[in-house]
């Protein structure tokens, strides 16, 4: 990547993604553009630039869950505008709010939109990872883009020697298929109802897995119940192992202790949200969407 030697922008880790910012100056051979971030008495966030980025492009990369994190970003952004940037992009890794994509009742607030349109205020451009839907790139008012994980993903379930790929729903049936097609196996889907936040019901069906070493693939582990249910269903059918993976792992309410008593094998995500299951970095699917769209180099 002979192109990439010179300066093209700094790149500016938020709190919430240092790892994937640093990721990418890595593998995009660009600086890291130094801050200061800090918190007040009463947790008010502070941020300051030290580097002169009057008339240079920055990409700045920030996780935008849970909600401090997106107050961040919006005074990341601010600073990054006031210091006369050139051209800014910003990185979502994970869009959080993207679930409320519409009013599923009057008087909701489209919460996507909402988050959207104050993200685009200060951005000129905005790459997301395997959002949720992807017509949420329609409520930024600058270009968006959004790039997937699932060959990193799959990338690693070969290396474990996965032979199955379960979708934990309808909603997850093509990224199943897709990487099931990377790793060269068979694949099925199962129905969910859900019923409340952290309550879903799994219609049961005959899948075959018996003494298989399966994954099932969604985009999001938030409670866990979802693969939780799965897991279950697999064991019971004779699935040699079960893994779960995903681009954005938000494990919340004890979803951790859900996955394991329900017999998990191994709990896979990506970086997007810094966990200990981190196992998959995104970076490579935002550098490569970077270049195509943003930089228009050809890789
Ligand atoms: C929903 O459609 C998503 O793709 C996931 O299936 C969902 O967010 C998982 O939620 P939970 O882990 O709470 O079951």
């Amino acid at each position: 990547m002979d192109h990439l030697r010179r300066r093209l922008m700094f790149i500016l880790g938020g709190t919430s993604s240092k790892k994937v910012a640093t990721n990418l100056a890595n593998r995009l051979q660009q600086p890291l553009l130094h801050t200061t971030y800090k918190r007040f008495p009463d947790d008010e966030f502070y941020i300051r630039l030290h580097d002169n980025i009057a008339g240079q492009d920055v990409l700045i990369v920030q996780t935008a869950y849970p909600d401090q994190k997106i107050v961040e970003l919006l005074l990341i952004q601010d600073a990054v505008h006031d210091a006369g940037a050139k051209k800014v992009t910003v990185v979502l890794p994970y869009f959080g709010y993207s679930r409320q994509d519409k009013k599923f009742e009057d008087g909701e607030a489209i919460s996507a939109r909402a988050i959207a349109q104050h993200i685009s205020l200060h951005a000129d451009c905005v790459i997301t990872v395997d959002p949720h839907k992807e017509h949420i790139l329609k409520f930024f008012t600058v270009p968006a883009y959004s790039c997937s994980a699932v060959s990193a993903i799959a990338q690693y379930l070969k290396e474990k020697h996965i032979d199955f790929i379960l979708a934990p729903d309808k909603g997850a049936k093509e990224r199943a298929r897709e990487t099931a097609a990377l790793i060269n196996c068979e694949y099925d889907y199962l129905e969910k109802t859900r019923i409340d936040g952290s309550t879903v019901k799994v219609t049961p069906k005959k899948l075959d897995a018996r003494g298989r070493h399966v994954a099932i693939i969604d985009d999001i582990i938030s409670t866990g119940s979802t693969m939780a249910h799965s897991i279950k269903e697999l064991k019971k059918q004779g699935a040699a192992s079960v893994s779960v993976a995903c681009t954005h792992g938000l494990f919340v309410g004890g979803a951790k202790e859900k996955l394991l008593s329900a017999d998990c094998d191994e709990i896979i995500a990506t970086d997007t949200i810094e966990t200990e299951y981190s196992k998959v970095s995104a970076a490579e699917c935002i550098a490569e969407t970077l270049l195509k769209t943003v930089l228009h180099i050809k890789n």
